[in-house]
């Protein structure tokens, strides 16, 4: 058995979030009240300990629309919500049918359908592009993924995937495979055999960034060489737009992506994972590239943010091995998380979430454009629809990142009632759920700039 090490800082890695046991995230915590600290020492008795989650950060007790609220009352408006919560926290709508859910059909077991569950796929489907007319459902998004390689598996005869470097595809041994992130894939032993992988996009100089680091055409050139010399790869999976760091490629990359995978007979699988029901502007955030890849999966909030559910979709095409299992997970057809998804559907587009996502964006492309010209530590600002990122620095000419700096602004906005991740150490990531109105987003990214001010002001005497 191993002993416990202790761990230095900067070893850390910090792509997927910001650290959980960094010094000023003990000092935030030395702030709390003694309850809390009570509260938050009983968790790190009993839940095992690891990176991005035990040691916790604070004690959550209540949440509701675009707030959490700690057990000392305090308030946080929540641009992180795990990407989870498209239509806010505890929306109501979901809450009641799932309540009617609850007293009628709340489990069933195998063998059998539900009346939910159908209902969410001819929904579903009827919103998905015509050639994503199958689905299946998972518990979870890496399970989601998993079932989406097997079947690509199944269908090929082959197993190597290909995906990029710095993704994320979720935290299972066979996604750990698959994602580019060291924490996830490090003294795991070995991983899945035949997992591939090639550079991510950058940041495109186009509709969505303003900062030119496209790189597209060398990641196309690569591929092509790549699949040229394997020539018998199972698929290619990758985030259409990377949630996490948001970087998003040119409008034409995920054409001819598919055009040399189709060369080569080897599937395109999108994990929509986070960005999908309206994120990005669009139901699927594929639809931005005018194209459609042959199979999808979506997770997260599709369970309203209540109920773990994710959603394998393919077309019909591929439903040809129906003597194997693709997925056969407990609760795959589960009615109360199909109602959940059904309901949330319903709730995007009854109450046009999609139109809100859209006209938000441009206030706050607007106001983040603004905020990079006024201080020089935001080297890069890039987003869509209400997925947005900046990107800390030491200065614009150095571009050093500047990941203390970037921790300090945290914990001073959290301080000021805005929670947000950081990922790769220097990269703010706000994530909003898409119901939050103009005067809240006004609040939050005032304290966001009274935060940046502070360390530019710091920066520029120094
Ligand atoms: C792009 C992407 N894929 C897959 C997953 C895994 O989803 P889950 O945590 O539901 O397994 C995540 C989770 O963060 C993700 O961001």
């Amino acid at each position: 058995m191993k002993e416990k090490k202790p761990i230095n800082i900067h070893e850390v890695d910090q792509s997927e979030g910001d650290s959980n046991q960094s010094d000023l995230r003990r000092n935030w915590q030395e702030k709390r009240s003694a309850q809390t600290k009570k509260q938050l020492a009983e968790d790190e008795k009993y839940f095992i300990h690891q990176a991005l989650s035990t040691p916790c950060l604070n004690v959550i007790q209540e949440c509701e629309g675009i707030y959490l609220t700690d057990i000392e009352g305090k308030k946080y408006m929540d641009f992180h919500g795990n990407s989870a919560h498209q239509i806010g926290f505890r929306n109501n709508y979901v809450v009641e049918r799932l309540k009617q859910q609850l007293d009628v059909l709340p489990f069933t077991t195998r063998r059998y359908t539900n009346l939910p569950a159908i209902e969410l796929a001819k929904k579903i489907t009827s919103i998905a592009p015509e050639s994503l007319n199958k689905v299946l459902y998972a518990p979870g998004g890496a399970t989601a993924n998993g079932m989406a390689i097997k079947l690509a598996r199944y269908l090929t005869g082959r197993y190597k995937i290909i995906s990029m470097w710095e993704a994320f595809h979720g935290a299972s041994l066979d996604m750990a495979s698959y994602s580019g992130e060291p924490m996830f894939r490090e003294n795991t032993g070995p991983l899945m055999p035949g997992s591939l992988h090639i550079p991510p996009f950058s940041n495109y100089n186009g509709l969505w960034c303003d900062d030119n680091k496209d790189n597209s055409e060398k990641i196309l050139e690569y591929l092509e060489y790549m699949l040229g010399k394997e020539k018998d790869v199972c698929a290619l999976l990758a985030e259409p737009i990377r949630n996490t760091s948001v970087h998003i490629p040119p409008a034409d990359f995920w054409k001819n992506v598919q055009y040399i995978c189709n060369q080569y007979n080897t599937l395109l699988i999108f994990d929509e994972i986070p960005v999908c029901l309206g994120r990005t502007g669009r139901f699927f955030a594929f639809e931005h590239f005018n194209m459609v890849p042959d199979i999808v999966t979506m997770g997260k909030g599709l369970g309203g943010g209540i109920m773990p559910f994710a959603m394998v979709m393919a077309n019909e095409k591929f439903d040809i091995v129906s003597h194997k299992a693709v997925g056969h997970y407990t609760h795959e057809k589960n009615p109360l998380a199909a109602r959940a998804a059904l309901a949330t559907i319903e709730y995007i587009e009854n109450e046009f979430v999609l139109v809100n996502v859209r006209q938000h964006q441009d206030y706050v492309r607007g106001r983040l454009m603004h905020l990079k010209g006024t201080y020089d530590i935001i080297g890069d600002v890039r987003g869509i629809g209400l997925l947005w990122a900046i990107e800390l620095v030491e200065n614009r000419s150095s571009k050093e990142p500047a990941s203390l700096a970037t921790e300090r602004i945290m914990y001073r906005c959290l301080d000021n009632g805005l929670s947000f991740k950081i990922t790769g150490g220097n990269i703010i990531t706000l994530i909003p759920p898409l119901t939050i109105t103009e005067p809240e987003l006004d609040t939050a990214l005032n304290i966001i700039e009274d935060a940046i001010k502070q360390e530019n002001n710091k920066s520029s005497q120094s």
